[in-house]
């Protein structure tokens, strides 16, 4: 009994010092904070899958996502080239912060939003029907993302030096370690902590998005990483976000900085 409560005791101010240095020394102040796995330990999504989905991946003639590449391809030779004459390394640019020019507020740029704003506001081809941002994931825009970030395969996104000082960051990074939902999960409990374990059926990965739009098995299409998070919240049983709500931008720049050093595969086969 004794020897318990001493123990519980000196558990107890452990805690206590732990707790006020991280109350005192918040990860996201001057010292930039760690990432949960170094960049030679940073393992893709396509490697926890069995060895045929790999295979399937990395054959283009057997990944049925290439068939939105190939139309993103002709829409980008239609829309896109007088302005931007190669392809490859567009996608490395994103996801990126910029501040709104009117509400002067942090917004995160994804690969998608920018391929719509150069969509409405740039694109002049007749017939085009341009001025009208694509729908997030319809054909086309699942289409030409899938095709820039094929592009720029094996390529690694560009993070600023200073992204973990962007609010943007910083709240993704709390929702990423927040306990949520009926199963008390956070998203760093599974790909933080138990990634190359199973949950149900599924090997768990580190959780990147390098691998995004996607076609996964379970949609019978291709999909864009900001459905792939929401099935996370839904997998969870958490509040599901909009798809228009600014925390998704915000993980996947979360994500990027998390990854930063992993190669873009996209798009990439998944269960
Ligand atoms: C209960 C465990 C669990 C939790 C909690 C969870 N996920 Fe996942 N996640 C999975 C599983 C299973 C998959 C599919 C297999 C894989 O890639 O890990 C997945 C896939 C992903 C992928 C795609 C990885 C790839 O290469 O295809 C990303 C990105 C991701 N999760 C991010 C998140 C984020 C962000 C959260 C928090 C909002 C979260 N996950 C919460 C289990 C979880
Ligand atoms: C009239 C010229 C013009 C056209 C047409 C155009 N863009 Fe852009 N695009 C730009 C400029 C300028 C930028 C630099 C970033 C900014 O100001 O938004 C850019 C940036 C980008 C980026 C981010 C890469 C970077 O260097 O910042 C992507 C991705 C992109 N455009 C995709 C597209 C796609 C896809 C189309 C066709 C649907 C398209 N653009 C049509 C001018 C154009």
């Amino acid at each position: 009994m004794l020897a318990h409560s001493v123990r519980n005791t000196r558990v107890a101010s452990v805690l206590f010092y732990v707790l006020f240095y991280v109350v005192t020394c918040p990860p996201s102040s001057a010292q930039s904070p760690s990432r949960p796995y170094a960049t030679d330990q940073l393992r893709s999504g396509a490697s926890f899958m069995a060895q045929h989905l790999q295979k399937q991946q990395a054959d283009d003639d057997q990944n049925p996502a290439m068939l939105w590449v190939d139309s993103g391809r002709a829409l980008f030779e239609r829309d896109c080239k007088t302005c931007h004459t190669e392809a490859r390394g567009l996608a490395t640019k994103l996801p990126r912060v910029t501040i709104d020019s009117t509400t002067k507020k942090e917004r995160v740029i994804t690969l998608e939003s920018q391929i719509n704003t150069c969509r409405s506001t740039r694109v002049k081809t007749q017939g085009a029907n341009a001025s009208t941002p694509y729908a997030l994931e319809s054909e086309p825009l699942l289409s030409l993302a899938s095709y820039l970030a094929f592009s720029s395969r094996g390529m690694t996104q560009e993070i600023a030096a200073n992204i973990t000082q962007t609010v943007s960051w910083q709240r993704a990074r709390a929702m990423f370690f927040a306990v949520q939902g009926k199963l008390d999960f956070s998203c760093a409990a599974c790909h933080d902590k138990i990634a190359g374990k199973r949950v149900r059926t599924q090997a768990i990965s580190q959780g990147h998005g390098v691998g995004f739009p996607a076609y996964r098995i379970e949609w019978q299409t291709v999909g864009s990483l900001n459905r792939r998070l929401r099935a996370c919240f839904f997998g969870m049983e958490a509040d599901v976000p909009a798809a228009s709500d600014p925390i998704l931008p915000a993980l996947e720049l979360y994500l990027a900085w998390r990854a930063s050093g992993l190669p873009i595969e996209a798009p990439a086969l998944r269960r």
